[in-house]
């Protein structure tokens, strides 16, 4: 998880509770001063996310340091890398605009689905195979924002993302969910704080509560929206019509399987 905002109140509330943590943070600074604050329990790991081989040599390195990994919090985040608005300055109505910055995209959505992947090989070297993922999408996902659509689109994703993989990762053991945060005051927000009235600010304690409940719960595929002190938990929206039903809901893992054994037995028989 990250050194500062929710990823630091995440890991001094993972050290109260007497986990060793691995901070992983492309702010070296930071991201060292945080990890001398939480003491022995805590090491910090720099990392640019984005770049799938640090990614994977620092969850090589936690587990080489500590033989284990139970929990991955995904949950680096940036706001908009590029306007999809760009000013005919830089961009002349008569050659094709220069491709945008989609670094947004690359930290909010692809490092997290990279995190999902190496947590479940390292989770696979667990003594007892298994543990737990959380990624920290936003409302954003819910209620575009006019302001962020590469933002938006980045944390949309992750809903997605969760509810279609719990099924198969719950076979290896692993639980897998979101938390889709309201306005935290953290350095990610710093810019438009004082817009915001204090009373439509989320308590950090409430996403902490969040964090909480999937690390210590049996819930999967959950998506969960925090809002001040409260939590809603968002179903998959409902199916319009038999059809749409029929497929999402034959088209499975276990259905496919036992289709392609079927399908053998048939050849074999013939
Ligand atoms: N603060 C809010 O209002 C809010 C609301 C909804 C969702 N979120 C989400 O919560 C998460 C945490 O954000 P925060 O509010 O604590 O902000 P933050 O800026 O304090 O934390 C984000 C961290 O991500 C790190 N990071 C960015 N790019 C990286 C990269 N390429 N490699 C490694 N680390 C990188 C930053 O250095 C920073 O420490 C983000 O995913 C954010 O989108 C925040």
């Amino acid at each position: 998880m990250t050194a500062s905002g929710l990823g630091f109140a995440l890991s001094k509330c993972l050290v109260e509770r007497g986990y060793l943590v691995a901070m992983c943070d492309i702010d070296a600074t930071t991201g060292k001063a945080r990890a001398r604050e939480l003491g022995d329990q805590a090491a910090f790991f720099e990392v640019d996310i984005t770049v799938y081989e640090e990614l994977g040599a620092v969850f090589e390195q936690a587990w080489s340091k500590w033989g284990r990994i139970d929990f991955v919090a995904a949950n680096a985040g940036i706001l908009d890398s590029a306007s999809l608005f760009p000013s005919p300055e830089t961009c002349p109505p008569t050659t094709p605009p220069p491709k945008p910055n989609l670094k947004t995209i690359e930290v909010n959505t692809i490092a997290a689905i990279h995190s999902v992947y190496l947590a479940r090989h390292y989770f696979s070297k667990n003594t007892a195979h298994g543990g737990t993922i959380t990624i920290t999408s936003s409302s954003a996902a819910f209620y575009a924002l006019e302001t962020a659509p590469l933002y938006t689109a980045s944390k949309s994703a992750i809903p997605g993302l969760v509810r279609s993989l719990a099924p198969r990762l719950g076979e290896e053991n692993i639980r897998i969910n979101c938390i889709c945060p309201g306005f935290v005051a953290t350095s990610l927000t710093a810019a438009i704080q004082g817009i915001v009235p204090a009373d439509y600010i989320t308590p950090m304690s409430s996403i902490i509560h969040a964090f909480e409940r999937f690390l210590d719960g049996d819930e999967t595929g959950r998506v969960a929206e925090v809002s001040k002190d409260r939590v809603y938990l968002h179903e998959q929206t409902e199916f319009s019509d038999r059809w749409q039903k029929w497929v999402a809901e034959n088209l499975t893992e276990v259905k496919l399987k036992a289709q392609a054994t079927r399908q053998d037995q048939v050849r074999l028989a013939a």
